[in-house]
C-alpha cells in the first residue's frame, strides 16, 4: 500500500524538482568558480602576513600590535591594536578603504597611504586586507 502512494510522488520528484535543482546548483558553481579564480591565484602567490610584518614596504608593526598574532613582536602604540578587527569592520571594503588611503577618513594620519601613494599595489592592499581581517 505505501508502493502505490509512494511511487508517482517520487516520479514527480524526479521530472520536475531535480533538474531545476541541479541545473541551479550547476549554474551556482559555474558562477562561483568565475568570481573566485582571480582571488584564489591571488591569495595563493602573496601572503598578506609576511607584507603586513615585513619591513620593507608594509611595516604595519612599526605602529601596530597585532596580538592575536605570535609572530607579531612589537610594542608599537602609534596606531591602535589591530584586533578583533571583523567586530570594527565588518564590511571587508571598508577595512580595505582604510588600508587603501587613511587620509580619506582622518586627513591628520600618521598612517601612510598604502593605494593612493603606491606603496603597495592592489594585489598586495587585498592579501594584507585579508590577513588583518583574521586578527
Ligand atoms: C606610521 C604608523 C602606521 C603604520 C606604519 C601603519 N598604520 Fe595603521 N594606523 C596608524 C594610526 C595612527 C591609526 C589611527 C587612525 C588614524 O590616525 O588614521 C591607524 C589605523 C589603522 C586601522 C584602523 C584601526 C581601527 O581600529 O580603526 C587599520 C585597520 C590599520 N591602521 C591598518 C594598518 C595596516 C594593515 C598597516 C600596514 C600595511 C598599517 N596600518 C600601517 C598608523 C600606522
Amino acid at each position: 500500500m505505501t508502493r502505490r502512494g509512494g511511487e508517482p510522488q517520487r516520479r514527480q520528484a524526479v521530472t520536475t524538482g531535480m533538474p531545476i535543482f541541479v541545473s541551479r546548483r550547476r549554474f551556482a558553481a559555474a558562477a562561483l568558480a568565475l568570481l573566485l579564480t582571480p582571488t584564489v591565484a591571488t591569495a595563493a602567490a602573496l601572503d598578506g602576513r609576511a607584507i603586513a610584518q615585513g619591513q620593507e614596504r608594509g611595516n604595519c608593526l612599526a605602529c601596530h600590535r597585532m596580538p592575536a598574532d605570535p609572530l607579531a613582536m612589537t610594542d608599537a602604540t602609534l596606531g591602535p591594536a589591530l584586533q578583533d578587527v571583523r567586530k570594527r569592520y565588518p564590511d571587508r571594503s571598508q577595512l580595505r578603504a582604510q588600508i587603501w588611503d587613511a587620509a580619506a577618513r582622518n586627513p591628520e594620519t600618521l598612517m601612510p597611504r598604502y593605494g593612493r601613494h603606491r606603496i603597495l599595489t592592489d594585489a598586495e592592499i587585498d592579501a594584507v586586507t585579508d590577513y588583518v581581517f583574521g586578527l
